[in-house]
């Protein structure tokens, strides 16, 4: 009889913190200094899409990212497949003639392959998503009956951002008080649909700059920052309160008050790392400007921003009104370049372009300069500066796809296809 081949395919989102996670205090078992909350991002537009396969033929553990054999070598992924082949069950399907017991996870191989929808080099959280659909996809292919939850204890130890995209919607991550991290997990806040009218356009902002990763910049800080400790004692730890409440009662300003400072304060402890560590560029600066200034000009925050480790933006929107405004703002000060399409340079929910009316290159060229600034000197437009927008919204959790057309492993050879 032919040696089977048995696969699982599942689809995982990212997600953008708006409490930020920066410090740990264990590192080899990624463990925090303080609470952080996140909203996950929809899948359609940013997801990974990952294929695990187990077969008695594979002689080793084998990985490929976007088409690429990797390492698994690396200590986090091995910690990954440590604890999931741990908690392995029997599986059996009569009809391929597939019978794994429990404690046959343990010398069986894996074969993985992964996939980004969304560029990798454009600085977007592809490790979050890469890890918890890692860590989601093995979980049902070993038949392992742990929650999401518990699920995203063990995602944390592969990324610490990652163990938040376990959940759809808004979810927080508990730093937890154990030694061996068994209680610093991810909880569901409230589901996608809970607050549907928030739109989110993430500026991929043009940089060639070499940036610090997460993992040596938040050791650096912790290392050197006393803000950070003020930072995770002190000024967090209220946050997580109000941001709870926030997203309870769907309050946008408060909600907006709170990501935005966060933000700041992140990149103000960066400041105070030594070295020194900047993510954010000049044009992440002109870009909080522009919001800085419309917002106070409104009275109530329109939008909120946050960035990550790196100069892009992520901009969330009350409702799709005010996301239609804030899509013509970005356009006006910083529009594509003559020869680029709007096609390609507004990707993901492209409705957004018609409700703005800026479908073509002549219409963002006609945009007036908006009133916030109507009194100020011309204001200056700064083509080129961005790479392209990317508009979504809120999304759902880690997906199962039974389809086997979307699987990225070839269910004969268990090879990439
Ligand atoms: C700025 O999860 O990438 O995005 O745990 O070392 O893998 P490691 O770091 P990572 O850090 C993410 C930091 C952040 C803030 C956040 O997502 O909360």
């Amino acid at each position: 009889m032919a040696e089977w081949i048995h696969t699982v395919t599942a689809r995982t989102p990212t997600n953008i913190a708006v409490i930020k996670y920066w410090g740990k205090r264990d590192e080899s078992l990624i463990l925090p200094v303080n609470d952080s909350i996140s909203v996950t991002l929809d899948p359609q537009h940013l997801c990974t899409t990952t294929t695990v396969a187990v077969s008695p033929s594979f002689d080793q553990d084998r990985m490929w990212l976007n088409g690429k054999e990797i390492s698994l070598s690396g200590g986090r992924y091995q910690n990954c497949l440590r604890e999931i082949r741990a908690r392995g069950e029997d599986f059996e399907d009569k009809e391929k003639g597939i019978k794994i017991a429990k404690q046959d996870w343990q010398k069986l191989r894996v074969h993985v392959a992964s996939y980004n929808n969304f560029p990798t080099a454009a600085g977007l959280a592809s490790s979050a998503a890469g890890l918890a659909c890692l860590v989601f996809a093995l979980a049902k292919l070993m038949n392992a009956k742990e929650d999401a939850s518990q699920l995203s204890a063990i995602a944390r130890q592969g990324s610490g951002s990652a163990c938040r995209s376990l959940y759809g919607g808004f979810v927080k991550w508990i730093m937890g008080k154990e030694v061996n991290g068994s209680d610093s997990l991810a909880v569901q806040l409230a589901d996608e649909n809970h607050w549907d009218d928030l739109v989110i356009i993430i500026a991929v902002v043009s940089s060639r700059q070499k940036e610090t990763s997460s993992t040596t910049g938040m050791r650096d800080t912790v290392e050197t920052s006393i803000l950070l400790q003020h930072r995770a004692r002190e000024v967090v730890p209220k946050r997580i309160v109000k941001m709870e409440e926030a997203i309870r009662n769907r309050n946008f300003s408060l909600f907006a008050q709170l990501a935005c400072a966060d933000s700041n304060q992140f990149h103000a402890v960066c400041l105070d790392t030594c070295p020194p560590i900047f993510y954010m560029n000049d044009t992440s600066h002109r870009i909080i400007s522009c919001i800085e200034k419309w917002n106070r000009f409104e009275e109530s925050p329109q939008v909120a921003y946050t960035f990550d480790a790196g100069p892009n933006a992520v901009l969330i929107a009350r409702n799709r009104k005010t996301a239609a405004l804030l899509l013509q703002r970005l356009l006006y000060f910083f529009p594509p370049s003559a020869d680029t399409d709007m096609g390609s340079y507004v990707l993901g929910d492209k409705s957004i372009l018609k409700d703005a009316g800026v479908e073509g290159i002549n219409d963002v060229q006609a945009l007036p300069p908006p009133p916030e600034i109507k009194d100020n000197v011309p204001a200056q437009r700064n083509g080129g500066e961005v790479s392209y927008f990317i508009c979504t919204r809120p999304g759902r959790g880690p997906l199962l796809l039974s389809d086997e057309s979307l699987a990225l492993l070839d269910h004969s050879t268990g090879l990439p296809k």
